[in-house]
């Protein structure tokens, strides 16, 4: 019998692995993929109920990376990821809590209440890592990490990271930085949106730096969200309006049927191919998710690892539709 739309699944023994990479600053690795809680519900007050559900699953299968952000749900998100945390079963030491400094929050007297809010929020002496959200190109970067550098020493979090840097941001960071470095880099990243992430990787890896892959399935197009035409509902429209523009949108559904039949003669889930090409870029993929199901699905995907040449010419065909 078909499950109800927005039942709870039912929890499912046996989650893939999910390795860790690495960090050079905070003592704990870093899980190779985690769950966002930014579009979880897009915090419509109706959804929250299945909102929880979603991140409690995650955690009952297996998941020990989250990430939040003061400005998801204005801090709806960051309360109720403290709660779920809170009432799991999982030690602290088992998890990697991350949550964001706004853009909008980057002078010193800023950055301490936003962060000081945070852990109030997470209900949390200490998160594993805290990330500028984005830069302010009005705030001084030296300012911002200063600020965050006390943070860190007074123990609020174990390492600091950043979002949305380039190459030449990153560098002012870290030079702004004197007892520690900056560890991560959060960045859009998916075989469709290359840019950024392929902008920042080779100085990211030669400097020891982690890049957090965001919206690894294109807002679920890459795993087979909207290829049988049906449109996207006018809030998802709204959030992710880069690729809604009709043009672009149009040439990537044709792009992501084709990955779609590879994935189908390679006989692996078509978000393993998403997933894995990140994973052989190097990146930590961080994916979101409204349901538990589909946080079972994202796992059984990243429990199929595609072949060199499955990823290579799912390559092919989004980079022909993105010079298109
Ligand atoms: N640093 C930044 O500036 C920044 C920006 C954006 C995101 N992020 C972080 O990255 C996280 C992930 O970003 P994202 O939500 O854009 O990533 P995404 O993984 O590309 O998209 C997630 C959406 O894909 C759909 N989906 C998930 N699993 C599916 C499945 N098995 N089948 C079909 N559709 C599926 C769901 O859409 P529906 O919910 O519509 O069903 C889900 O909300 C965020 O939660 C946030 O933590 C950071």
């Amino acid at each position: 019998m078909p499950r109800k739309k927005d039942a709870p699944a039912a929890p499912k023994a046996g989650a893939p692995a999910i390795g860790t990479v690495p960090l050079k600053v905070g003592g704990k690795p870093h899980p190779e993929l985690g769950l966002g809680l930014w579009s979880l519900g897009r915090w419509e007050r109706d959804d929250e109920t299945r909102t929880r559900a979603t991140a409690d699953h995650a955690l009952s299968r297996g998941v020990r990376w989250f990430d939040t952000a003061e400005v998801y749900g204005t801090g709806r998100s960051e309360r109720l990821l403290g709660d779920v945390l809170a009432r799991g079963n999982v030690a602290p030491k088992e998890l990697f809590v991350t949550t964001k400094v706004s853009w909008e929050h980057l002078r010193a007297a800023q950055v301490r209440a936003a962060v000081v809010g945070s852990l109030q929020k997470l209900a949390r002496t200490s998160v594993d890592l805290i990330l500028v959200h984005a830069p302010d190109r009005r705030v001084p970067i030296a300012e911002t990490m200063g600020a965050l550098e006390a943070l860190w020493k007074e123990g609020k979090m174990g390492a600091i990271g950043v979002s949305n840097f380039s190459v030449e941001q990153l560098a002012e960071a870290r030079a702004a930085l004197h007892e520690t470095d900056i560890v991560v880099n959060q960045v859009v990243y998916n075989l469709f949106d290359r840019e950024d992430g392929d902008g920042v990787s080779e100085y990211c890896r030669k400097n020891g730096i982690v890049v957090e892959a965001y919206t690894p399935l294109m807002r679920g197009i890459l795993a087979g969200r909207y290829l049988d035409g049906t449109p996207p509902s006018p809030e998802v429209r709204r959030f992710a309006h880069d690729l809604m523009d009709p043009n672009r949108y149009r040439t990537i559904v044709a792009a992501a049927r084709e990955i779609r039949q590879v994935a189908t003669e390679a006989k692996v889930p078509m978000a393993s191919i998403a997933l894995h090409w990140l994973r052989r870029r190097g990146a930590a993929v961080l994916f979101g998710a409204s349901r538990p199901e589909q946080v079972d699905e994202i796992l059984e995907a990243w429990g199929h690892r595609p072949s060199d040449a499955v990823l290579d010419r799912a390559e092919a065909i989004a980079q022909g539709a993105t010079r298109a």
